[in-house]
């Protein structure tokens, strides 16, 4: 087994990943015959085959994934040593891997962008699915750190807040309840309501507000896209409770209104997570420095941004910052 090289186990890799050894040969830039051979060769070292085709797919041996599972120690310790050496030479890189829920893709990007002008050598990976997959990627340790609205109970992870999240009720600008005050929960849930789909943390928040008040609404749309919710409330078809960060990209159009519903918003936080016991990435720790300056950039820098048109947090609910610092959103 010694003999098999470290090339060998890359070629390995990307085959596992793609299970493919055409795509495989493509990323590594490679030629077919090249990585057959390449497999061929760390097949006589190990003793045993390493993969089995059945059809067109091709499956881990049992051999095989005991190797993988060796590999993707080595390579975990390969880049961590490559992201410890660039540090020593006062340089950031690395690869970072995030996974978001849904709803942070409204400002993560954006704060990427800050991030990566900062650090130009991290390359980033950035994952976004609802709440019930990122818990699942958690729970697998496949990412360096999540973004979620709430840590959760059944998985021992570190987590930390860092920015506001608020769930406003949203209306088209013509429904009756648009110019009303002090609207009760009560009034909320004679209406048709599209919700978010099972698994959202948005929708586990609504329905823990509603159910703390003895009422339950009335469903009239499932559905997985908070845009689409949008659009759907914009047609009429109902009322939604969402995070204002959803709002972002459409403060200019108008065409929603935050309703003022007694109890709203929601106040939730974003945090940040990753599994107790995980070893972070260099680059993983600089993100997370970053990210706790994030809720002093709220009212530090985001107005300022928010001057120019690119504020990383908007809409930022820090009313007394929007007022000094005479922001126009
Ligand atoms: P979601 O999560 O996008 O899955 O609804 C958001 C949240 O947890 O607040």
């Amino acid at each position: 087994m010694r003999h098999g090289t470290l090339r060998q186990l890359e070629v390995f890799e990307a085959i596992v990943r793609y299970g493919s050894y055409t795509r495989a040969a493509e990323e590594l830039f490679l030629t077919q015959p090249t990585v057959s051979m390449q497999i061929k060769k760390l097949t006589d070292a190990v003793g045993l085959p390493l993969f089995e085709q059945i059809g067109k797919k091709i499956y881990l041996t049992d051999a095989g994934k005991e190797l993988h599972e060796m590999n993707q120690d080595i390579f975990k310790r390969f880049e961590r040593f490559e992201m410890i050496a660039a540090d020593m030479k006062g340089m950031k890189t690395g690869k970072l891997r995030l996974a978001v829920v849904t709803t942070a893709k409204y400002f993560v990007p954006r704060l990427l962008g800050m991030f990566c002008r900062q650090y130009p050598g991290i390359e980033i990976s950035l994952k976004v699915s609802n709440r019930a997959h990122i818990l699942e990627r958690l729970a697998n340790n496949q990412d360096d750190l999540y973004v979620l609205g709430q840590p959760p109970k059944e998985i021992d992870v570190i987590a930390e807040t860092f920015l506001e999240n608020q769930l406003v009720a949203l209306a088209s600008v013509g429904h009756p309840l648009a110019n009303e005050r002090g609207i009760t929960p009560k009034r909320i849930v004679k209406e048709p309501f599209l919700s978010r789909e099972s698994g959202s943390g948005t929708r586990i928040a609504t329905e823990r507000f509603f159910s703390e008040r003895g009422l339950k609404l009335k469903i009239r749309m499932e559905l997985g896209s908070n845009e689409a919710i949008k659009q759907a409330v914009i047609g009429g078809l109902g009322l939604s409770i969402l995070s204002h960060h959803t709002l972002a990209l459409d403060a200019p159009t108008g065409q929603l209104v935050v309703l003022d519903v007694e109890g709203l918003p929601i106040n939730r936080y974003w945090h940040y997570a990753y599994p107790a016991g995980k070893q972070l990435s260099i680059v993983a720790q600089v993100f997370l420095e970053y990210l706790q300056r994030a809720s002093q950039l709220l009212v530090d820098v985001s107005c300022h941004y928010a001057d120019v048109g690119h504020c990383p947090l908007l809409p930022c609910s820090n009313k007394k910052a929007r007022i000094k610092a005479g922001c126009r959103t």
